[in-house]
């Protein structure tokens, strides 16, 4: 009842505000021919400017309380499951969407520092230009040394696909691991701890990534590139070694994504747009510049850049159990970062043409190396007897059905995760690829092996598939 209250209560006040956009924008317009015209209305604007961004604050936090409310109203039914999953589409596509929006431009300005022509008819203020064709256009563009005499007054900043990526991905941390921490978050079998734990450890171990990678950044060491990163990749595996041995296996991946892109972010937040805004400031007021500002931004811009696709893998990793299933999962996920980072560093030289050829193949090794010691045994061991599809279905029925069933009995999943079943025998023969891979090969079912397999149950599958797998 208090949730349907609070939902028509909310949902007034939705459309009143949404009412109100349509408003200041007509009297910002309103604005806007005034300026033209010569009339001195810049209080006027940045008041309607202030106004509109307290609307749109207002909208998103009353959309936060309506999803607030309708939780409340659904939990407990079966429509709990089912608003999560709608959660979890909708903040997933806005998480990626908005991560396109900020990787995309993060590669455009590194290849455009990368490939500016420095040196072909440059003025003497410009440090490079470039030209360019897309979508059926020709664009021209310059690159200042430092920054143009006066700066123009409608300058373009990007943040907000920073910013809002961040706030995307951690409302999809909270939706899918944190609410339902023991089911994705924690594994007993790794470390029996609660969820309040498990949270607060993961959320406290972005905090402190950022305050050593900051030191990093601002201890001497930054002016030893090579030796800054080898110190801060010992770090970074530490991180990895330290959630593979808190969280689960794919949580750990998750945390290590999330800990990367929150250093990007904070970079954004703390460093780069700040330096940027100093600098505006003093061209505005004709002061001179302290090129260290910019000479710091480009600096964590960089390592952005290189933090870019070990994040996009670990956005992927859940797809991929024989990653984050491995034993020590930790070593993929290091090995990952580095030769995919690798894979970058060969794209930044490239795109500066220097021939530097050999980083690409050793990259390509580093990274097979992981698809080769993460592979299975090849002689998992000998299938002496013929096993009946009755002791497969017994131990299917045991620990899989609590969550594989038209009608789970598991106290998280109220559905039948991925939709699928083990009812009938056809059932459990149609997915026997996928249960090799996942029962036998990495291990990652029964999820966090919550119903206890043994090892002796998993080589009775094996055993039961490689003899055909037959139900007779
Ligand atoms: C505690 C609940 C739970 C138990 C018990 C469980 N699973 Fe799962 N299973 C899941 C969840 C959640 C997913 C989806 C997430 C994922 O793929 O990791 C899943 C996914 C799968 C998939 C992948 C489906 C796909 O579309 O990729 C297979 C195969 C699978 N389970 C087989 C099994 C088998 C076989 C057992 C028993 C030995 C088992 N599971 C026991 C929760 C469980």
């Amino acid at each position: 009842m208090l949730g349907i209250i609070l939902l028509w209560v909310l949902g007034f006040v939705l459309v009143m505000l949404t009412i109100m956009t349509f408003y200041l924008r007509s009297v910002a317009k309103q604005y806007e021919a005034d300026d033209e015209a010569g009339l001195d209305v810049e209080k006027k604007k940045q008041g309607i400017t202030d106004a509109q961004n307290f609307v749109y604050t207002a909208l998103v936090l009353v959309s936060v309380g309506m999803v607030a409310a309708l939780y409340i109203y659904v939990k407990g039914t079966p429509w709990e499951a089912h608003l999560m999953e709608w959660l979890n589409i909708v903040i997933r596509l806005m998480h990626i969407t908005f991560g396109i929006a900020w990787i995309g431009a993060s590669f455009y300005f590194v290849f455009l520092e990368n490939a500016l022509n420095r040196t072909k008819d440059v003025r003497d203020e410009l440090a490079g230009n470039l030209w360019a064709v897309h979508g059926g256009g020709f664009y021209y563009l310059e690159k200042y040394k430092v920054a143009p005499k006066t700066i123009p007054k409608h300058l373009h900043w990007f943040k907000y696909e920073a910013y809002f990526t961040w706030l995307s991905g951690f409302c999809l941390l909270f939706v899918v691991y944190y609410f339902n921490a023991s089911a994705l978050l924690i594994d007993k079998n790794v470390l029996d701890i609660s969820a309040l734990t498990g949270i607060g450890i993961g959320v406290g171990s972005f905090i402190v990534a950022w305050i050593i990678y900051d030191l990093l950044c601002k201890s001497p060491l930054i002016k030893k590139p090579i030796w800054f990163t080898l110190v801060g990749f010992f770090i970074a595996v530490g991180f990895a070694y330290f959630y593979s041995h808190v969280f689960s296996g794919r949580a750990a991946y998750i945390h290590f994504g999330a800990m990367l892109g929150s250093i990007m972010v904070a970079n954004v937040f703390f460093v780069i747009i700040p330096a940027q805004k100093a600098m505006v400031n003093a061209a505005r007021k004709g002061l001179p510049l302290n090129p260290q500002l910019g000479k710091n931004a480009l600096n964590r811009s960089l390592h952005n850049n290189y933090f870019t696709l070990p994040v996009l893998f670990v956005m992927i990793s859940n797809h991929f159990p024989s990653t984050f299933g491995y034993e020590q999962p930790w070593l993929i996920l290091t090995i990952i970062t580095l030769g995919t980072a690798g894979v970058k560093h060969y794209l930044n030289l490239k795109e500066k043409g220097q021939l530097s050829v050999w980083v690409l193949p050793v990259s390509v090794v580093i990274l097979l190396a992981g698809a080769f010691i993460s592979a299975p045994p090849k002689n998992p061991g000998a299938c002496n007897t013929k096993i009946e599809f009755s002791e497969v279905n017994a131990i299917v029925q045991e620990k899989c059905v609590s969550c594989h069933s038209s009608k789970p009995t598991d106290d998280v999943y109220k559905a039948p995760p991925n939709g699928v079943v083990y009812d009938t025998p056809a059932d459990i023969v149609a997915k026997k690829d996928l249960i090799m891979q996942r029962v036998v090969i990495t291990k990652t079912m029964p999820l966090n092996n919550k119903t206890n397999i043994t090892q002796k149950e998993r080589d009775i599958i094996r055993c039961w598939i490689e003899q055909g797998a037959s139900v007779k």
